[in-house]
């Protein structure tokens, strides 16, 4: 929009800068200000065609004034820009009317982008939903403040009142089932229930049952007519846990239901309405296994309307401290003895790459709360809990589904946890190298019964190259009896 002047409320003068400079390049009118009292006349004498505010101020809250901005104004975009980056600002920032929210530090393009687009696209977003109530951020933590949290929660936020599907992926103990909880405790449906079902725990021939219900004498067992958990969840959430592992059969008949809305009970022939928002989860590539054919493409297109990435807790590094500092708060809140961790500690943990994500981490600092006497963790005592976990506890996850990829890091986290210093000897990647070179010729000579012109063609590599390997490696041989 040519010649808009944009309102910018911020107490910090960098901040304020770089804003009024990078919209002034752009073409806009900006003028600033620091307080919230000033931002408020202005807007109050009906200047101004969009605003940016920030949360804290000296003298007030962006986020209290934005319900009367939008009272008086209700056309008049405002972004909403904290520092106070928790899921809660995100959508106490969405429901008080905010065009659109931004945790600092931003990138200013986007600031810019979003500029853009408000002022282009005439009057958006919603006047919804009631403002959360207090205590609200208690009751459902999701710790973190890295950026790649942060989009999680404008996602959450941005969700609050629709019912569209959500797909969440993510590797296992990420959040998914976290952020499917606060999608539900956020959203327009909080008032009903939330219910989940987990498609690996329910046997494979039940599972219809489960998600529809059945009539009495439907199979052998059902005794009497039993409601689902559709019937169940009715007005509220419905959470579809581990959804790569839903039969194929199941999956046709689930399509089907969210295709028409409607879903009949097992051995039942009435009809009833389908009253559901549904959230799904899973640990697996379903591309992949759409790919595979073992995942309906069309049921994929029908749940991916939304996607949520929940990131690998390697990816984020610089939450490790606050969930340390929330699980171990808990653990005291729950009767242990308070610990604390020293800063060679925190520093080993940044460096372990988590294959088992925030669950691990939180059975660890449990098990550190309940085992270790002294007050004070030192990085020594993570060591040796890395390595003896890693030596008692079979791998998470299901072995045979994993990558390759996978392995190979959970192998190594336990070989570098298992060094004093956290360095085992040098030439690592000969030896690692070689030891996945060695199973692989072996298994390609046995497929080929030792024939080892085969297994060069198998490998993709050249016959001398192969015959050098196999002396290399110490790989026996043995000529397949025909
Ligand atoms: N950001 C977070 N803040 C606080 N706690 C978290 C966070 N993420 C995960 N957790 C905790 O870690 C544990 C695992 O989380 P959750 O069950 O949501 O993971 P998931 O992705 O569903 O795992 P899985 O794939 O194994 O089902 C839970 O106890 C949860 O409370
Ligand atoms: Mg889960």
């Amino acid at each position: 929009m040519a010649d808009a002047t944009i309102l910018v409320a911020d107490d910090d003068r960098a901040v304020r800068t770089v804003v009024s400079q990078a919209l002034g390049r752009a073409g806009y009118d900006v003028r600033t200000t620091s307080n919230a009292a000033t931002l408020w006349t202005w807007v109050s004498e009906g200047e101004g065609d969009l605003v940016i505010t920030d949360v804290v101020m000296p003298d007030g809250d962006g986020l209290e004034l934005l319900p009367r901005i939008k009272k008086t104004r209700p056309d008049l975009p405002v972004v909403v820009m904290s520092a106070r980056n928790t899921i809660a600002t995100a959508v106490k920032a969405t429901q008080n009317g905010a065009y659109d929210y931004l945790p600092k530090p931003f990138d200013i393009n986007e600031l810019k982008a979003i500029v853009d687009m408000a002022l282009s696209s005439p009057q958006r977003r919603r006047e919804s939903g009631a403002a959360p109530t207090a205590g609200e951020e208690e009751a459902l933590p999701i710790i973190g403040r890295s950026p790649a949290m942060q989009e999680i929660y404008r996602l959450v936020a941005r969700l609050t009142d629709t019912d569209l599907t959500v797909l969440i992926s993510g590797e296992s103990g990420t959040g998914k089932e976290l952020v499917a909880r606060a999608l539900h405790d956020y959203g327009q449906r909080k008032g009903g229930p939330f219910v989940a079902i987990n498609m690996a725990a329910v046997p494979r021939d039940l599972i219809e049952a489960e998600l529809f219900g059945h009539e009495k004498g439907a199979f052998t067992g059902a005794v009497q007519r039993e409601i689902g958990r559709f019937a169940q969840a009715k007005g509220g959430t419905l959470f579809l846990d581990e959804i790569g592992d839903m039969p194929l059969e199941a999956q046709t008949r689930l399509l089907r239901v969210l295709q028409e809305g409607e879903f009949t009970t097992v051995g039942g022939r009435t009809p009833i309405r389908a009253d559901v928002r549904i959230v799904a989860a899973t640990n697996r590539n379903l591309r992949h296994m759409v790919r595979q054919g073992l995942f309906r493409e069309d049921l994929f297109y029908r749940l991916n309307v939304v996607p949520i990435r929940m990131p690998p807790l390697r990816e984020r590094t610089e939450d490790i401290p606050a969930l340390v500092r929330h699980f171990l708060s808990r653990a005291e809140r729950e009767g242990l003895a308070p610990k604390v961790l020293d800063q060679g500690a925190l520093d080993q943990l940044k460096q372990y790459p988590w294959p088992g994500n925030v669950r691990e981490l939180e059975n660890l600092i449990l098990r550190l709360t309940a085992l270790h006497s002294e007050e004070t963790i030192t990085a020594e005592v993570i060591r040796a809990d890395l390595a003896m976990a890693a030596a008692t506890v079979p791998d998470e996850g299901r072995p045979g589904q994993d990558s390759l990829g996978a392995a190979v890091e959970r192998h190594l986290a336990r070989y570098f946890a298992a060094h004093e210093d956290g360095l085992p000897p040098e030439g690592l990647h000969e030896r690692i190298v070689s030891e996945v070179e060695r199973p692989l010729i072996a298994m390609c000579l046995s497929a080929t019964h030792g024939n080892q012109i085969k297994a060069a063609k198998l490998l993709g590599l050249n016959r001398n190259t192969l015959r050098k390997k196999i002396r290399e490696l110490n790989v026996s041989v043995k000529r397949g009896v025909r």
